[in-house]
């Protein structure tokens, strides 16, 4: 399995210098931090904005509503998961999506949970918004995270905490949860009036045998308050084009993100997203079914050639790989500099929060050759400290 044709080159755009260096202090590493498959996009999704473009008319434009209906019908084939009764609304972003309801849903100085090593946008806009940030760092067993529901049951029963940020799947750590944890994760905020924002942005590169669990599932018909955030901008590499959505069957989430959605004037469409976002869902399925091939075989590919040193973390989900560096017993900024040292821009663990000192994050949806690239730098790496590189 190689992958999509697309997949067997680097495109120059992701080899970004002006940010290598502005993040890492030098342009010439293998650039693998971004959690992006590092690929052009699918064919379909590059023709449907060129017969766009070729329309030559960028004015307004009323999103048609063939625009859910596909992102409806693409849950429903790929993980069984169907919209009757819930709110979808359009949202320019997920930080957007989580921005808002922090906003909208509690108040200056209140808490907002949020379970590290996780997602680095959420801190900063908890902060941003005079929230205070409230950690429920998830813990290791074995080779792999859980969450610490008897943290999370403590930390939701201070009066001050409102909200809890779930990650599923989790970007850093690749776990998808599991319908009993996020049935128990509904079950405590229910209990403490906490509302959940669940952000499944990488709902759709869950790998199989796992299978992606739609919080919806556990918190329909409660009396849960909930928000799920969605869209194929991860999946299909769409950031830079594509807006999101915002899941819910909470009526008083639903009205007061539209509310704060019309006051801010978010509403705005832009036609290259209407027609990439259609593409995607109803004619995207064989290029992911080949991203999650390689990201599979990427993935054996790596643990087969990592040094004895180097472990990667239980992977369900995402195309992102958890790397364990701790036996190298290196601190913080030694894991940072000594990774660059190595020719590699990978996402420091600690860029997570504090709990993922020793771990670094690197994108695996890339061609199997940079993999190999990446395998032949940490080795020479570890040989360098006088470690084990694999023989
Ligand atoms: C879990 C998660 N949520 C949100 C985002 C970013 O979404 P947006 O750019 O729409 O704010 C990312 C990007 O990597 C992510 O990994």
């Amino acid at each position: 399995m190689t992958g999509p044709p697309a997949l067997e080159r680097l495109p120059a755009l992701a080899v970004d210098e002006g940010r290598l260096e502005q993040l890492f202090g030098r342009h010439d590493l293998l650039p693998l931090w971004i959690a992006e498959p590092y690929a052009p996009p699918a064919d379909a999704i590059r023709s449907a904005i060129e017969q766009r473009a070729s329309a030559a008319w960028y004015g307004y434009e009323t999103r048609p509503s063939s625009v859910k209906a596909a992102f409806w019908e693409w849950m429903r084939n790929r993980h069984g998961w169907s919209g009757d009764g819930l709110s979808t609304i359009v949202s320019p972003s997920v930080g957007t999506s989580i921005g808002v309801l922090i906003e909208e849903l509690t108040e200056p100085g209140d808490g907002v949970i949020i379970q590290p090593p996780v997602f680095t946008d959420f801190k900063p806009l908890i902060v941003a918004a005079n929230r205070t940030v409230i950690r429920n760092p998830l813990v290791i067993t074995e080779n792999a995270y859980q969450m610490d529901l008897d943290g999370l049951a403590h930390l939701a029963s201070e009066p001050a905490t409102r909200l809890l940020i779930l990650c599923n799947p989790h970007n850093p750590v690749g776990r998808l949860w599991s319908e009993d944890e996020l049935r128990s994760a509904a079950r405590i905020c229910a209990e403490n009036d906490v509302t959940v924002v669940a952000d499944e942005i990488h709902a759709d590169l869950a790998l199989p045998p796992s299978r992606f669990v739609p919080f919806a599932t556990v918190a329909r018909g409660t009396n849960l308050m909930w928000a799920a955030t969605h869209g194929p901008i991860k999946t299909f590499g769409l950031a830079g084009v594509c807006d999101t959505l915002l899941i819910t069957d909470s009526g008083g989430v639903a009205s007061r993100f539209k509310a704060a959605s019309n006051r801010l004037h978010l509403t705005r469409n832009n036609v290259f997203a209407t027609a990439a976002f259609e593409a995607a869902y109803r004619r995207g399925a064989e290029w992911l079914d080949d991203l999650l091939d390689l990201i599979e075989s990427n993935m054996n590919r790596l643990k087969s050639g990592l040094p004895e040193d180097i472990g990667v973390m239980d992977h369900q989900a995402t195309y992102l790989a958890w790397l364990d560096f701790r036996d190298l017993g290196l601190d913080v900024p030694e894991l940072a500099e000594w990774l660059t040292a190595s020719g590699l821009a990978l996402s420091p663990g600690h860029w997570f929060g504090r709990e993922g000192a020793g771990f670094a994050r690197m994108s695996i949806a890339v061609d199997p050759a940079t993999i190999d690239e990446a395998i032949r730098r940490l080795n020479q790496g570890c040989r360098r400290l006088g470690r084990h590189p694999r023989p």
